[in-house]
């Protein structure tokens, strides 16, 4: 069995699997020469055979235990028809949503415009590197991919003032976005992907009062969708206030922490397995600190199945032997 099932559907608690959000990329110099020479970072995503070199190349170097897809949560939108560019030091940029174009594309269309992603996922995890080792498919969550959809932009602190005006415009969005997010995820799966990981990176942005309709029921659906595929699925509500609530509610399989998660408290509260929390910056100082502060998230996870992550993505300043270091602790825990 894989390791992260071990975990995740066996409940171990004698070992602790290792896989860190943004392995491929931008802090691995492997990753750069081929990104100088690729300009356009939908199209090195839709290259299978560079999107799946990239995907490979953190296992090659460290002892990781799976692999996650090189692609991006945006590859949804673009798959829609909706533009998606990537600028350097501004980020992804979109092009406006026409929800009435997007909600006519059909399956057919859109399994054909992002293709490439599924032929990469399929040579990534029939790679003999991966034998043993979870390919992770992933997609953004409904309310996240709808930030980026209707803002354009990111959204760093606060969306556009007039962002909930138009309820009606949301809640058909929300529809459209679940439905393709539903294809996605089963051509990922049908392609090898053996675990999902839904990122809802912006959960932190939305009062309390909209966070039932926006996040807990679409969510739900997707992990009620997942779960109907037989494969296992993990949550990560980044900065979302009520972590107890979240899992009570969508009930994923395993639920993937930020870094301002108490990791006490957390284990006070969620019976269920536990992935990452550490400081991504902490891989920014020094061998000791890094070792008490993933010491620190192996002690108090030492009796709960848990995957060791970080809580946000690796730091692109991150220097490699920092990387292989952490991964060596872990594993030697
Ligand atoms: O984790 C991995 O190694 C797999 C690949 C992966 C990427 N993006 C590649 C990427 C994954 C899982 C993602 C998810 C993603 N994409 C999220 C959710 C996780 C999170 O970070 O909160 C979000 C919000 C996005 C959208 C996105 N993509 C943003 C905001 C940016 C620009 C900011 C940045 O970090 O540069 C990207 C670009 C992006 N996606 C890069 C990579 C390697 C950097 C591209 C580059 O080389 O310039």
């Amino acid at each position: 069995m894989n390791p992260l099932n071990k975990i995740i559907v066996d409940k171990e608690t004698s070992f602790n699997p290792i896989w860190v959000m943004r392995q491929a990329g931008r802090y691995l110099p492997e990753f750069r020469k081929i990104r100088k020479e690729n300009t356009n970072f939908i199209n090195l995503c839709l290259n299978e055979k560079l999107a799946s070199e990239i995907t490979l190349q953190p296992l090659r170097r460290f002892d990781l235990d799976a692999a996650i897809i090189f692609s991006d949560i945006l590859i949804l939108p673009y798959g829609l028809g909706q533009k998606v560019a990537f600028e350097k030091n501004f980020g992804p940029r979109l092009g406006e949503l026409n929800l009435n174009e997007v909600a006519n594309v059909n399956e057919i269309e859109f399994t054909e415009k992002i293709h490439r992603v599924y032929k990469a996922i399929k040579k990534v995890s029939s790679d003999p590197i991966l034998n043993n080792k979870n390919t992770i498919g992933f997609v953004g969550a409904p309310w996240t991919l709808l930030v980026y959809m209707l803002n354009q932009q990111s959204p760093k602190k606060n969306l556009k003032k007039d962002f909930f005006e138009d309820e009606l415009l949301i809640n058909r969005a929300l529809l459209v976005i679940e439905k393709f997010l539903k294809i996605h995820i089963k051509n990922q799966i049908e392609n090898g992907a053996n675990i999902i990981q839904i990122f809802d990176s912006w959960a932190g942005l939305l009062g309390e009062k909209y966070i039932p309709n926006y996040i807990y029921t679409p969510t739900l659906n997707l992990v009620n969708y997942v779960r109907s595929l037989n494969v296992p699925v993990i949550c990560f509500p980044r900065e979302i206030k009520n972590y107890k609530e979240f899992c009570d509610i969508v009930e994923p399989d395993a639920i993937s922490i930020d870094y301002n998660v108490d990791p006490k408290k957390i284990l006070r509260d969620i019976k269920i397995p536990i992935q990452g929390g550490l400081d991504p910056k902490i891989l920014l100082t020094d061998k000791e600190t890094l070792k008490k502060e993933a010491s620190k998230y192996l002690d108090i996870f030492r009796n709960h199945p848990y995957i060791f992550n970080l809580g946000h993505g690796v730091l692109p300043q991150t220097d490699p032997n920092m990387f292989d270091y952490l991964v060596k602790t872990v594993k030697n825990f």
